[in-house]
């Protein structure tokens, strides 16, 4: 069937990509996770056709905390850590990443997630574009606690000087850290294979990372059920498949190109 044979010639083009590599590089988004039961944040079962985006304005959520900090609970419960929910698992994919990282192959992963199952999966080179929600920051005096079933059991979580407590995740309107952005334009300025997985590609500046990789020469490889943003302009390889799956074969194609099959 041509559809199969063209899939698996695709697989071993890009497992010979990503054997190759000088300085091989991953960038996530929402749909690595999917498969661990994270719901992503457009496509089937967005979040964002459940919840307005405006919770997660920073204007907004100083304004109207009681607000944001429900959704948020809700949103992000799965691995909150917060009571009454197991947490979420890394799936195959994240594993493979963590196993390329262990055998010296994946130098960097870009991750737009605040999910942690990079970091969960055994990923130590990652940039957390978006920050992360392992703990949240007073936007009065800036004292930083772990963030918690416990702490953020207040309906709005306050500080003991009267301040907001904020997640330390990126919201719309908040700057991207500094030392994650130095990390990711340097990690995207030096590979030479980026292997993109679960994101749209459509929010800006995490997703000019793919770009200014791809301008610097390197082969951009795309695991995504259906085409993104980057599909039809910047991926050099697009294998249309859940993350799970491709990386289990991918996996399994980059052992057999390194072992010289
Ligand atoms: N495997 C791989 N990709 C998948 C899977 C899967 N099993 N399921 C869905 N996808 C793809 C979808 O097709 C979609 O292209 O994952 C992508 C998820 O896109 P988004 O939900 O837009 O996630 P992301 O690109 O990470 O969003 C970027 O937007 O809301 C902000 O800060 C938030 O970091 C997030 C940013």
């Amino acid at each position: 069937m041509k559809a199969k044979a063209d899939i698996e010639e695709r697989i071993r083009d890009a497992a010979r990509a990503i054997a190759g590599a000088r300085w091989l590089t991953a960038f996530s988004g929402a749909g690595i996770s999917v498969e661990s039961g994270i719901p992503p944040f457009r496509g089937e079962n967005g979040v964002w056709e459940k919840y307005d985006p405006e919770i997660l304005d920073l204007d907004f959520f100083r304004a109207h905390p009681e607000r944001s900090w429900p959704a948020i609970r809700e949103m992000f419960t799965s691995f909150l850590g917060t009571e009454g929910r197991t947490p979420v698992r890394p799936n195959r994919a994240h594993e493979v990443l963590a196993q390329w990282e262990k055998e010296g192959l994946l130098q960097c992963v870009i991750t737009q997630n605040i999910d942690g199952l990079h970091a969960a999966a055994g990923n130590r080179k990652l940039v957390e574009f978006h920050g992360h929600c392992r703990t949240m920051t007073c936007l009065d005096c800036g004292r930083q606690i772990p963030l918690n079933g416990e702490t953020v059991r207040d309906a709005v979580p306050r500080c003991s000087c009267g301040g907001l407590f904020k997640p330390d995740f990126v919201f719309f309107g908040e700057g991207i850290p500094p030392h994650a952005m130095e990390e990711a334009e340097r990690a995207a300025a030096r590979t030479d294979c980026m292997v993109l997985v679960g994101t749209s590609g459509v929010v800006y500046p995490a997703a000019a990372m793919p770009v200014l990789a791809k301008r610097n020469g390197a082969t951009i490889i795309e695991v995504n059920p259906v085409p993104s943003d980057y599909t039809g302009r910047i991926t050099d390889i697009f294998l249309p498949m859940k993350a799970g799956e491709a990386f289990a074969r991918l996996a399994e194609a980059v052992a057999a190109e390194s072992a010289g099959d």
